[in-house]
Order: C-alpha cells, then structure tokens, then sequence
C-alpha cells in the first residue's frame, strides 16, 4: 500500500475555485485543495497524481493514463459529468477502484445535474460536502483498494 499511486483528476472550471460561485462551491482555491489533499495523502501512505483540464479528451487521455499506472483513481469531473459518453467509456475501461467527486451536492441542484454518466462507471460517488470531499474520498479510495489487495 505505501506509495500507492492515486490520480486525482478534476474537470472544466474547477481551476476557477475560490472565485467561480464561492457560496455553491467555497473559498478554498484548488491549489488549497490539492495542498491538503497530497497532505493528506502522504498521511495514508498514497502518492498523489493531482490534475486539471478543461478539455474532454485529456480527461479521457488522464482517465486510460489512470489505468495503466494507478492503483485508484478520483475524478470530479465538472460539467462533463453530465454530458460525456466519452468519459464514461474511459472509465469502464480502468479496472482499478474509481470514485465520482463533487464539491456541491448535484441532487439539490438544477434538475440536468441529477443526471451523470460517470456514477454507472464507478465504485463511488461523494457529493455535497464541499473541499473535505477530497480528502474523505482518498481515505475511501484507500480502503477499496485495501480490500481488492
Ligand atoms: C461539480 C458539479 C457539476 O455539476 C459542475 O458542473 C461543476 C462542479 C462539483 O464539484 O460540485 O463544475 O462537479
């Protein structure tokens, strides 16, 4: 387990946290987050591959990259989340544990939110509890992995 390597993959505008619609998704800037997320991941033994894209096909590039050399994978994957067929094939692809990510919870929200076509291609979806989901959604990456070991 020490050293594991986790991908943490984020989508389209989230390099705008701490600015975009502070009151749906927080102050804290993604900079903050990845800070306390590899933190946090060297505290648990996992060795984190945090990353950013507002393009589709280098998430899709990230998720097959994922899945040749990682042992657990997190994605929040922005708007694609609701829109990407493309990303939910990458993921159907990657064997290792996956976990759908978001800072607000989409079931409270516009009524396209409630729709992803990521869920079906993963073990997990947090939601709705804001930068913290980043770091609880490693400590539960870190156990599916343990129990797939
Ligand atoms: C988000 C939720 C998505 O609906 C939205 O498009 C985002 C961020 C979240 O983290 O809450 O860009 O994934």
């Amino acid at each position: 387990m020490a050293g594991a390597i986790v991908y943490l993959l984020n989508g389209p505008n989230l390099n705008l946290l701490g600015t975009r619609e502070p009151e749906v998704y927080g102050k804290q800037t993604l900079a903050d987050i990845e800070a306390a997320a590899k933190k946090h991941g060297e505290k648990i033994g996992l060795s984190l591959d945090f990353r950013q894209s507002n393009h589709e096909g280098t998430l899709v590039d990230w998720v097959q990259e994922a899945g040749k050399k990682a042992a657990g994978l997190i994605i929040n994957p922005g708007a694609y989340t609701h829109t990407s067929i493309a990303l939910h094939d990458a993921l159907k692809a990657v064997a290792c544990p996956k976990i759908e990510l978001h800072l607000s919870n989409v079931h409270a929200r516009e009524a396209f939110r409630r729709v992803s076509f990521v869920s079906p291609a993963v073990d997990a979806v947090i939601c709705g509890l804001g930068a913290d989901g980043y770091t609880l959604a490693l400590d539960a990456v870190r156990r599916l992995i343990e129990k797939r070991a």
